[in-house]
């Protein structure tokens, strides 16, 4: 079975940054094209790209494109560290572009692309490990979109759950809708029937009651943000799984990257949260469905505390239990 998805998010090609514009699909496959730092931050605000390892290569490629326009290096830095602020991936990668401070734009373009490339290669050793934790014939959860669109390709949890898949131990899994933005309905459903995989979307409220039937597993998720404590921050709605999975004697998986853990924070009370419009909250694609004017709140991430958590899988291993000295020991590694 292939394990490679069809499902491209992110292209360099022409001197322009391609991006498949995510706040329309799975029924309009348009592409939106990026010129500068400007652009690609604006690409990431507005959703177009999305999902924490894609952020950061999307803000990798942005800063590539001012360095190659030779426009100023600090403000393609600034504009793009500003675009959105829970995904720490992308203070990562504008880390890692920024440290190159005497090179040209090819050799910027050339760590844009390195950066691409190894948070793929990342995800395909992250399903690796995933997959071997989980038994034969697996129902499984997942929120939220964690696959090839979310990432440089094949995808974080939906990576472990598309791995999983081709050695043969998914029975089923069961998407949560994830609103407002509605990713695991638009995103993560189109991806897994792209690939054949046998898939339910859930209302979100509805996760309790399939949790008590008993034949759900693991809850399978992506993150943003993993501080040294092992807290995790991760799509609204993540933490609630977390509870849930715990009260039903269910398994709790994150698989994230080594980029998307920040050492500085010690716990997730550290990280911030970003606050969307309320209109994200009060309509559904665009049209109103809450009274006019009405007042809503509009977190985009929660933290679920480390205590809830089985494993988190990253490409250099699994972290059981995690904890300060378990998150320690693993990152200290390579
Ligand atoms: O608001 P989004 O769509 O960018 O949120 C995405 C998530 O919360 C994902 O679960 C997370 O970024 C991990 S993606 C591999």
């Amino acid at each position: 079975m292939s394990l490679h998805s069809q499902v491209v998010a992110i292209e360099w090609r022409q001197q322009t940054l391609h991006l498949l514009d995510q706040r329309i699909l799975p029924h309009q496959h348009q592409l939106v094209e990026c010129h500068s730092a400007a652009d690609a931050a604006d690409a990431i605000r507005s959703m177009v790209v999305r999902g924490a390892p894609a952020i950061g290569i999307t803000a990798a490629y942005g800063f590539a494109l001012d360095a190659l326009a030779g426009r100023d290096l600090d403000i393609a830095y600034q504009v793009l560290a500003e675009s959105r602020p829970t995904a720490v991936n992308l203070f990562w990668a504008l880390e890692r572009m920024a440290a190159l401070t005497n090179a040209n734009g090819q050799q910027l373009l050339a760590e844009a692309r390195r950066i691409h490339e190894e948070d793929i290669q990342a995800n395909l050793t992250m399903g690796q490990w995933g997959s071997e934790l989980l038994g034969d014939q697996t129902t499984v959860y997942t929120h939220c979109n964690t696959g090839a669109l979310a990432t440089g390709g094949h995808g974080t949890a939906l990576g472990v759950i598309r791995s999983a898949w081709a050695d043969g131990k998914i029975r089923h899994v069961y998407a949560g809708e994830t609103r407002p933005w509605l990713q695991g309905a638009r995103l993560t459903a189109w991806e897994l029937m792209q690939d054949g995989i046998p898939v339910s979307l859930v209302c979100d409220g509805a996760a309790a009651q399939l949790f008590r039937q008993g034949d759900t597993a693991w809850v399978i998720v992506g993150a943003d943000r993993i501080t040294a404590n092992g807290d995790v921050a991760n799509k609204i709605g993540t933490y609630s799984l977390a509870v849930l999975a715990r009260h039903h004697g269910m398994k709790f998986m994150v698989v994230a990257p080594s980029t998307t853990f920040d050492l500085s924070l010690p716990s997730g009370a550290d990280i911030p949260i970003e606050q969307r419009p309320m209109t994200e909250v009060t309509r559904l694609q665009g049209i109103q469905i809450a009274p006019d004017d009405c007042q809503a709140i509009n977190p985009s991430f929660d933290v679920t505390p480390a205590g809830l958590i089985d494993a988190i899988v990253t490409e250099r291993g699994v972290i059981h239990q995690p904890s300060v000295a378990t998150v320690a020991a693993l990152l200290a590694t390579h």
